[in-house]
């Protein structure tokens, strides 16, 4: 179960009401960018036909894979990214088959390069991602993936290891696709990128990872049905009123801390579903993240005593799932012995609660944000908390959090400046 602690905040006052009306917004259907927001029933109301489907694509890639080649960017690839390094670990590819990569997610020719020389002589699956099906940098990369995989395997058994994830009808990916004879999986119509790693968007890849799509579900319908049942004291309006109430008083940035690298993909995709929702009509908070302990070694000195315009959230679990003790030196020659027999997650908790205290007293405000454990089932948990609160959030902030027209902006420059007609 996740847990806001906002003891952290001072005296600030929650607009509850203007937040239990977002939250009402969101159930009705009454609010900005409304055909979006197939994401609060998605958890329970999802296709069922197609979710067999992605068990078995899954189990496929599972039972014969070395590698699976996942390309996306933004919505099409945090979010299996983020639950794969959480519940794998980040270090997942060293320790277990397939070993899946993730590229076509920015223009760094040289990882794609490294990425073409892993695989090399492996059995090698393709899972291409973009709803729109014309976003750059996944389409360049999987010309060079389709090509590859045509030249290895030929191109009636390339066309049996390559899915693609995409609209249902329309985009160059589809047609592709169809041509091709690729199964395909669908991103639904109201649900947006940043909001899709509950459909085959993410689903696909985290169950070729081996983990537990069904569990996932079931978190997530946990989390969304309390989120969205209307008590003022839900974790995600509780969250999303003091985020409003901190903006107001003045604080433009939130720093999301969290407990060590396995989290950073789920931290990328915090970042996105919350600057992508909320930064519009010069508005918004800036959502930025800090790796505890490590950056504290870095950004530290500046959360501490630089401006004060920060509001920090962090985030931990109560319990590791692999716990390391530390152990006890006679000789005592590192004058550690005061930690000694103490699990790592205890020393975590306490330097957790130091950076608190020590913040605060810096006049930094802080949220904090438990669940229990890591798990599948958490991290259903936690998808359905963060949308459903940024949702809430954004429509405390009047804007539409479902669109991204910013995002346009650079693409147009970028086509011109490539000759795009
Ligand atoms: O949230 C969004 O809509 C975006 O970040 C998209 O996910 C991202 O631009 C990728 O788009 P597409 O899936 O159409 O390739």
């Amino acid at each position: 179960m996740i847990k806001v602690d906002l003891s952290g905040c001072g005296n600030i006052s929650l607009d509850t009401e203007k937040a239990l009306g977002a939250v009402k917004a969101l159930k009705d259907g009454s609010g900005k960018g409304n055909d979006f927001i197939g994401w609060t029933t998605l958890p329970y109301d999802y296709d069922k036909e197609e979710f067999a489907r992605i068990k078995s694509a899954a189990s496929r890639i599972r039972k014969d894979g070395d590698a699976l080649v996942v390309i996306g960017i933004g919505g099409s690839y945090l979010g299996a990214r983020a639950a794969i390094e959480l519940l794998k670990t980040a270090r997942h590819n060293e320790i277990e088959k397939p070993a899946i990569y993730f590229i076509g997610n920015g223009l760094d020719g040289a990882d794609l390069n490294q990425v073409l020389s892993l695989i090399e002589g492996k059995s090698v699956y393709v899972n291409v991602i973009s709803k729109s099906g014309t976003t750059l940098e996944p389409a360049l990369a999987f010309r060079i993936f389709r090509e590859y995989m045509e030249k290895k395997y030929g191109k009636e058994e390339a066309a049996k290891r390559i899915f693609a994830t995409t609209d249902k009808a329309r985009g160059a990916l589809k047609t592709l696709a169809d041509a091709e004879g690729y199964e395909t999986f669908v991103v639904p119509d109201n649900v947006g990128g940043r909001y899709s790693v509950l459909t085959a968007v993410g689903l696909l890849p985290i169950a070729a990872a081996g983990i537990d799509i069904d569990e996932m579900m079931d978190g997530a319908a946990k989390g969304m049905t309390e989120a969205l049942s209307g008590d003022a004291n839900a974790a995600a309006v509780l969250y999303a009123a003091a985020r409003q109430a901190l903006y107001n008083s003045g604080k433009k940035v939130e720093i999301l801390s969290y407990p060590g690298e396995n989290f950073r993909f789920m931290a990328e995709w915090f970042k996105q579903l919350y600057g992508e929702s909320e930064g519009k009509e010069h508005m918004g908070i800036f959502p930025s993240s800090c790796e505890l302990t490590a950056d504290l070694h870095s950004l530290g000195q500046y959360i501490q005593d630089g401006e004060r315009m920060l509001l920090e959230t962090i985030f931990r679990f109560e319990k590791e799932s692999l716990e390391v003790e530390v152990p006890f030196d006679e000789a005592n020659g590192d004058g550690l012995n005061y930690v000694a027999g103490k699990k790592y997650s205890e020393v975590f908790k306490a330097a957790a609660a130091g950076v608190k205290k020590a913040h605060i007293t810096g006049g930094v405000p802080v949220i904090e944000i438990t669940s229990d454990s890591v798990s599948a089932e958490s991290f259903g948990e936690m998808v359905s908390f963060y949308e459903a609160a940024c949702g809430i959030s954004g429509y405390m902030q009047g804007v539409n959090p479902f669109d991204q027209p910013g995002v346009e902006e650079y693409k147009k420059n970028m086509f011109a400046l490539l000759g795009k007609k």
